[in-house]
């Protein structure tokens, strides 16, 4: 048996009012079509095939950039003719040979669905049963029908433009998504007409053609509507990021992590916490996230690609993009981190602080006002309020070293390429732009004269 996935993303996305495919846009930080081939390439051993049409190379350059990308075979549809004539454009590349290959229908736009679900779906599925995935919901407008016989067995899907009156009424509907015996696809699909309200060639018409040839039809009736439900506008765009993030909320707080409020809260990617983290509200994490114990996050707080040791808390407001930080680390309220900061244990960063490439050794503080960049900072050092480091002379960065338990004095501005040797203590408000040597005190700023006598300027007379 070989399993061929294919999913389709062809069409615009019109009601999304968007340059931008719809299947680009975004569930909890990745596209939507990201997460059904993720949700499908967990599957045993699927071929996946993409189908495309509007904004196929944007796609299929946001696929390519992206190295965890599984393997895709994309085909391309260039007029949407309907959901019949998108499949029929996949069917070159999938495995007809054998009876018992399956080729599974997902699509680009529904965001949720499990692999798990999946998985039963293709347990109902074989040679001679296709295997369809419905729903029963109070609110099927716009949906497909299940037409169900006498005996409760699926015989035909109707599209509500198409339905009658008393079909409308039904309220399993059709979610799209089901297996088919491959080797009998081709068949049906090229029995396919369009002569229907909306002209189009739809998928949902092999359904009868199935049963008409003695294939079998078997549902699986679920009842989650968020997993099936499809996105055709911001609204449902909105709904299913907010049941999406409810989810990996409800996810932490079964594992221990304190939520101060799991509904304001916006996981972007991947996120692992140690033992009794507690997050305030309004937090954001993006890309990968480790949290070590006992970690505290406050509120209003961004924190993308970062690992966060054991007892470090990081305060109101700050802003963390690319950052190591140690155990016991302090950072914040207000302070910004950006790539290649490494802050070992007990650093102390506080507010209006921004970090950049920089490395500061056990126990050194920058307390307030100060930006620390390319530099390479020893264990035990203060940096004082308004420490500037000029590392860029208009063309090329240059690099600041300072050694164990150099003191810089407040308002100094630390000229690159520069080296504090241990021990140096820089007097403040200078600006130091030559090597100080261990244990030196630099004084790099005017002498202080008082002029007695001094008289202020006055306005002239009108
Ligand atoms: C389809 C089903 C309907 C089901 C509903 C669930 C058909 C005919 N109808 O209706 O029974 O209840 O989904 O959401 O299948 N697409 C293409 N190429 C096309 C047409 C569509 O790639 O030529 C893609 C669209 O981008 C979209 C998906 O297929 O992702 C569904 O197409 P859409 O036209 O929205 O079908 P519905 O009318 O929603
Ligand atoms: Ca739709």
């Amino acid at each position: 048996m070989t399993l061929d996935v294919v999913i389709l993303a062809a069409g615009k996305g019109t009601r999304m009012y968007s340059q931008k495919p719809k299947v680009l846009h975004e569930i909890g930080g990745q596209a939507m079509l990201a997460h059904v081939i993720a949700a499908a390439a967990a599957l045993d051993n699927p071929a996946l095939h993409v189908v495309i049409g509007y904004g196929a190379d944007a796609i299929k350059q946001h696929f390519t950039a992206q190295s965890d990308t599984p393997a895709l075979h994309w085909a391309l549809q260039e007029q949407q003719l309907g959901t019949g004539h998108a499949v029929q454009q996949a069917l070159p590349g999938i495995d007809t040979s054998q009876t018992d290959n399956l080729t599974l229908v997902l699509y680009g736009d529904v965001p949720l669905i499990k692999t798990a679900t999946l998985k039963e779906l293709l347990q109902n599925a074989h040679a001679s049963s296709i295997a369809l995935l419905t729903l029963e919901t109070p609110t099927p407008a716009g949906l497909g029908r299940i037409i169900r016989d006498a005996d409760g067995k699926v015989r035909a899907i109707v599209e509500e433009k198409d339905a009658s009156e008393d079909e409308r009424a039904i309220t399993e509907i059709n979610s799209g998504i089901m297996a088919i015996p491959s080797a009998r696809l081709a068949h049906w699909l090229g029995r396919l007409g369009n002569n229907n309200k909306q002209g189009e060639y739809y998928l949902t018409d092999i359904i009868a053609m199935a049963c008409a040839d003695g294939c079998e039809v078997t549902p699986l009736v679920s009842t989650d509507a968020m997993e099936l439900q499809g996105v055709n506008d911001k609204s449902q765009l909105a709904s299913l990021e907010r049941h999406y993030q409810m989810n990996r909320a409800q996810e932490l707080l079964k594992t221990g992590v304190t939520l101060r409020d799991p509904a304001r809260l916006d996981i972007r990617g991947e996120l692992t916490c140690g033992v009794d983290v507690v997050i305030d509200a309004n937090v954001i994490f993006e890309g990968k996230v480790v949290l070590g114990n006992d970690v505290q996050i406050e509120a209003n707080t961004v924190i993308r690609n970062a690992v966060i040791g054991n007892k470090a808390k990081i305060l109101f407001g700050s802003n963390i993009d690319g950052a190591e930080i140690g155990a016991g680390a302090s950072v914040g309220p207000y302070a910004r981190l950006r790539p290649g900061t490494v802050l070992k244990d007990d650093v102390k960063i506080g507010n209006f602080v921004e970090t950049k490439n920089a490395v500061l050794g056990k126990g050194s503080k920058a307390s307030h006002l100060a930006y620390l960049g390319d530099a390479q900072i020893g264990e035990g050092v203060n940096i004082g309020a308004g420490t500037i480091i000029c590392n860029y002379d208009g063309v090329n960065k240059h690099k600041t070293f300072i050694g164990n338990n150099v003191f810089v004095g407040s308002n100094s501005v630390l000229i690159a390429p520069v080296t504090l040797a241990e021990n140096a203590f820089i007097a403040a408000g200078s600006a130091i732009n030559t090597d100080v040597p261990e244990s030196n005190l630099a004084v790099g700023r005017g002498k202080q004269r008082n002029i007695a006598g001094w008289k202020r300027p006055v306005k002239p007379a009108k």
